[in-house]
């Protein structure tokens, strides 16, 4: 009989009690799967679709504080984006959904979420469950935001530096917050550097081998000491998806009706008919009429250094 290794190590009852309530660490062996080597990682960017990887660059000028933006990687092949994100460059790639659509990576992802409800309980409350891979750069970071859905942040190769922030309007306002369930922006919060004095953890440092938990919608921000390797676990709960549609009615009165709701004050009753607007509005317009438009400012080109050039003309992202 093959015997199975655990992938979750030395989960503890203090763990237990802080899952999902508190920002928390624990260690893993995701590593030693071998699917995060760097040519399991160039052959598994072979296989997937285009159209699900972001390759982003962070690039080092005022006009773009903060931000990541798309960049053109044409025809590359999986072993050109691994050495672009080894470069000096400012590369970060969002391999999205490999882990749920790539059976080896699904194998694991069914394993990860078997172990987690070994410890916390049998949790049916897991919807859409998916997952990324990033792959980023040693000067790459990843700008403060928060996520829409629950998050786990399975950290596997390198060194990074992250800071989590509490979820009150004072770090993220119900207007950021709006702008992500409406799809205005990809999850960017505005952040300035006097946000770190309140943060609740700045920075940890976390290596490969460690799983970086905190509560749904808390704020964070990364930023990368060396080439790193991570998987991004998420899943909807039916908590998130009511918080989601509430706010996303919320955000379609204050930007088409003149109004300034807030979603802490507001009763229950008035959560729940606007959850219920939302899911309505949401179903009929859906969130492409929020979404600005993606332009393509860069390219990949492997002849310069960095691995990213602009573009002459920007034009829009085709997918
Ligand atoms: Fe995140």
């Amino acid at each position: 009989m093959v015997k199975i290794m655990k992938l979750i190590q030395n989960w503890n009852e203090e763990d237990r009690k802080a899952y999902g309530k508190k920002v928390m660490v624990v260690q893993h062996k995701l590593n030693e799967t071998g699917l995060f080597t760097d040519e399991a990682l160039a052959a598994m960017l072979d296989r997937h679709p285009n159209h699900l990887i972001d390759f982003q660059h962070i690039p080092d000028d005022p006009d773009y504080p903060d931000q990541q933006v798309g960049v053109d990687f044409g025809d590359a092949n999986g072993t050109t984006m691994i050495k672009a994100a080894k470069s000096s460059g400012r590369v970060w790639i969002n391999v999205r959904e490999v882990v749920n659509r790539q059976p080896e990576y699904k194998k694991i992802l069914d394993q990860l979420h078997m172990e987690l409800e070994g410890y916390v309980g049998k949790n049916k409350d897991r919807k859409n469950c998916r997952g990324g891979i990033l792959i980023s750069s040693a000067n790459a970071a990843t700008p403060y935001h928060a996520d829409p859905t629950m998050t786990h942040l399975w950290h596997i190769r390198g060194h990074k530096k992250a800071w989590v922030y509490p979820k009150t309007t004072e770090f993220l306002p119900d207007e950021a917050y709006e702008s992500i369930v409406l799809g205005e922006v990809d999850e960017d919060v505005p952040w300035t550097p006097e946000l770190d004095q309140g943060a609740i953890v700045a920075p940890a440092d976390l290596h490969g081998g460690e799983l970086v938990l905190w509560p749904l919608r808390s704020p964070h921000r990364v930023e990368n000491v060396t080439y790193c390797v991570s998987m991004v676990m998420e899943f909807s709960t039916k908590r998130s998806a009511f918080t989601n549609a509430g706010m996303f009615t919320n955000g379609v009165l204050r930007r088409k009706f003149g109004m300034n709701p807030s979603w802490e004050n507001a009763s229950s009753p008035e959560k729940l008919t606007k959850a219920v607007i939302g899911r309505i509005i949401k179903k009929t317009t859906g969130r492409k009429s929020f979404r600005r438009k993606d332009m393509v400012r860069f390219k990949l080109d492997e002849t310069v250094e960095g691995f990213v050039r602009a573009v002459d003309t920007p034009y829009e992202r085709a997918h």
